[in-house]
């Protein structure tokens, strides 16, 4: 099977691409690079030593996709492609709406023009908003509390639509929890532009003498020790889960949802321990004020992908903080 990956340059799309070569896939990759270097494709090479066909595209643009399709025979899609931070989204509004939706919108008519049926889509557990009590499942009430967490929800809407309209095409929406960690080569891995928004990448640069302190954002939130809980997971296990996804659309017209996550919760006080114990470097920090937004806990009930796609996340925290630092030392 060969398969696309829109914004496949990037973090969880680079991570996704090495899985999908690993296990025999085809992988094509459009990028415009707009968050991501352009060595990281030589560097997937060198993971998988197979070679890689990017196409440097904006992937709004129909020309520009379409000549992909007409070049690369593909046969699903798994849409990555987009921004994600959520305070500038709050800033720029219409930039988000823009290029996450027409991204979305553009791949979707030129699938269509291509007789492509199935897609993957990269949603986020931000579309559980701040009311739904842990762990979430999918059937869960959505809503959200910024425009980025906005063009996730709107995208599921247009993309449960689409499969609903057309009996043979098979969407698959992923709410991703909290991705970090990094590939285990030390290859690849996450390095955000500017002041990152990110708690892992921000001690991370800590830990390198990039940054000074980590600042906690809040140590009155309603849990054990008080600063928030997240369901981190390591964007290999994520990636992983994106070949199962695409094993169950090639089988299963209509729209599915699936939460990736551990299931399990580590407040901001944890992840900084567990760096610390990994790694053996000390993380100094101070307690600020919360970020606007943030809500107690976040975690994933993970019982339907473990039951319908067979897939469930191995690796623990001490990897993900490892495997952080082994990416994250080698940054100039
Ligand atoms: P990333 O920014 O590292 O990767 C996105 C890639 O898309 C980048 O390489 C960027 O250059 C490219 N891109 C953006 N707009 C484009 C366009 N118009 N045309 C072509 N390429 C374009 O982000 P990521 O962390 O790998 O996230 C991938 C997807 O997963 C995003 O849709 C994101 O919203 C979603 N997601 C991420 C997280 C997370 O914590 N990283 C959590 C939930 C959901
Ligand atoms: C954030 C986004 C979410 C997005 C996700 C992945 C918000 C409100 N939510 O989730 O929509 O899908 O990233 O990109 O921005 N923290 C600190 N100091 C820091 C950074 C973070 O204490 O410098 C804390 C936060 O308050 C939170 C935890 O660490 O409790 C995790 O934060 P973060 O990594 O930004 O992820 P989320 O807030 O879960």
């Amino acid at each position: 099977m060969k398969v696309l990956l829109t914004g496949g340059a990037g973090f969880i799309g680079s991570h996704t691409c090495v899985e999908l070569l690993s296990q025999g896939y085809d992988a094509v990759i459009a990028d415009n690079f707009c968050n991501s270097e352009r060595d990281v494709i030589t560097r997937c090479e060198k993971i998988t030593g197979k070679k890689i066909a990017c196409y440097d595209a904006d992937v709004a643009d129909k020309e520009a996709v379409s000549s992909i399709f007409a070049k690369e025979k593909i046969d699903a899609v798994i849409h990555f492609a987009g921004y994600k931070s959520v305070p500038e989204s709050v800033k720029l509004p219409v930039m988000y709406y823009r290029n996450n939706l027409d991204t979305t919108l553009t791949v979707l008519e030129v699938m269509k023009e291509f007789g492509v049926k199935i897609f993957v889509f990269s949603s986020s557990a931000t579309v559980y908003g701040d009311k739904n009590p842990v762990p979430f499942t999918e059937d869960m009430p959505t809503s959200t509390t910024n425009p980025y967490g906005t063009t996730k929800l709107f995208i599921e809407k247009i993309l449960t639509d689409t499969a609903a309209a057309d009996g043979e095409m098979s969407v698959v929406l992923l709410r991703y929890f909290n991705p970090i960690g990094a590939h285990k080569s030390g290859l690849i891995g996450e390095n955000p532009k500017g002041i990152p928004n990110n708690l892992m990448p921000y001690i991370a640069q800590v830990a390198s003498g990039k940054r000074e302190m980590l600042h906690v954002y809040g140590n009155d939130f309603n849990t054990p020790d008080g600063t928030g809980v997240r369901d981190y997971i390591h964007v290999e296990d994520l990636a992983k889960g994106h070949v199962k996804a695409l094993e169950y659309a090639a089988k299963n017209a209509g729209c599915e949802i699936f939460n990736l996550g551990t299931g399990i919760g580590y407040s901001v006080l944890d992840i900084v321990k567990a760096f610390e114990k990994a790694n053996g470097i000390k993380i100094p920090y101070v307690i600020d004020p919360r970020r606007p937004g943030d809500i107690d806990e976040s975690r994933a009930d993970v019982s339907k992908a473990a039951k319908i796609l067979g897939w469930k996340a191995e690796k623990n925290l001490d990897d993900m903080c490892a495997d952080t630092w082994n990416w994250q030392k080698n940054i100039k």
